[in-house]
């Protein structure tokens, strides 16, 4: 971790009231469903709606670190924790919440190597897949892993990638996820200001700020943001 980082200087960072830092991971056992781009979207949105945060990026890909290498303004702290440094992830984190992070947003592998370390501490774990079977089938094993460390109440699946409605399919899947209590909303449709925003180091709601698509990004923070504040405390 360059404990510099490649955002916000102290002198620039935006105050927030001191709070504890809360850790949101965005994390799924299959490749390309988006964890990166929410990733990368939801810090922006979390950041416009008052939060002070560092988004992590966990892949040794280095996705999320490259987008954040492309960012102008430093509204959002952008770093990298590489793979020998995961078993040190609480201390970086305790340090960035000193340092006054209320929020870190964790952007993980599409693989389960060390993604139980990474997420037995957090405060919700975000899922994204894209409306098909495949994808819904290949989130069950994080899905176990996580009600296995205790994260039954703080977990979701958001549909990515959606097409436009009407979409039955993507109707149906929404339906069984949310009777299954797993469900974040709203679904975020396949749009491309989502990859016009990533290719210039922006998030969505700062690139389209008007668009459908930072809409469906600003309520689906605001979703999760409520969702954290009613989980019952561990
Ligand atoms: N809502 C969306 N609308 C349009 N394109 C999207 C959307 N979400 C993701 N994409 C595109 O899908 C591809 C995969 O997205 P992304 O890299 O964020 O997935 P990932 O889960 O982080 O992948 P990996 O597992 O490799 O880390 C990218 O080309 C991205 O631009
Ligand atoms: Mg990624």
């Amino acid at each position: 971790m360059d404990p510099e980082g490649s955002g916000r200087s102290p002198d620039t960072a935006p105050r927030h009231a001191a709070g504890p830092l809360r850790v949101v991971a965005v994390a799924v056992q299959k490749g390309g469903t988006g964890k990166t781009t929410l990733a990368a979207s939801l810090a922006i949105a979390a950041a416009e709606a008052g939060e002070h945060v560092t988004a992590l990026d966990l892949d040794p890909q280095g996705s999320l670190a490259g987008w954040g290498a492309l960012r102008k303004e430093g509204s959002v702290a952008v770093d990298r924790v590489r793979p020998w440094e995961m078993g040190q992830l609480a201390e970086i984190l305790g340090l960035l919440a000193e340092q006054g992070t209320t929020l870190a947003i964790l952007d993980t592998a599409g693989s389960s190597a060390g993604l139980a370390a990474a997420l037995r501490d957090v405060d919700f774990v975000l899922m994204p897949v894209r409306p098909s079977r495949l994808d819904i089938v290949a989130a069950r094993p994080t899905l176990q892993a996580l009600v296995g460390l205790g994260l039954r109440d703080r977990l979701a699946l958001v549909l990515n990638q959606c097409p436009p409605p009407p979409s039955p399919r993507t109707s149906a899947y929404a339906a069984q996820l949310r009777a299954l209590g797993v469900l974040a909303e709203p679904g975020i449709i396949h749009r491309v200001d989502h990859q016009d925003a990533l290719a210039t180091g922006l998030g969505v709601t700062e690139y389209a700020p008007g668009s459908p698509a930072a809409g469906e990004i600003r309520a689906l923070w605001t979703w999760i943001d409520a969702k954290m504040r009613a989980a019952p405390a561990r």
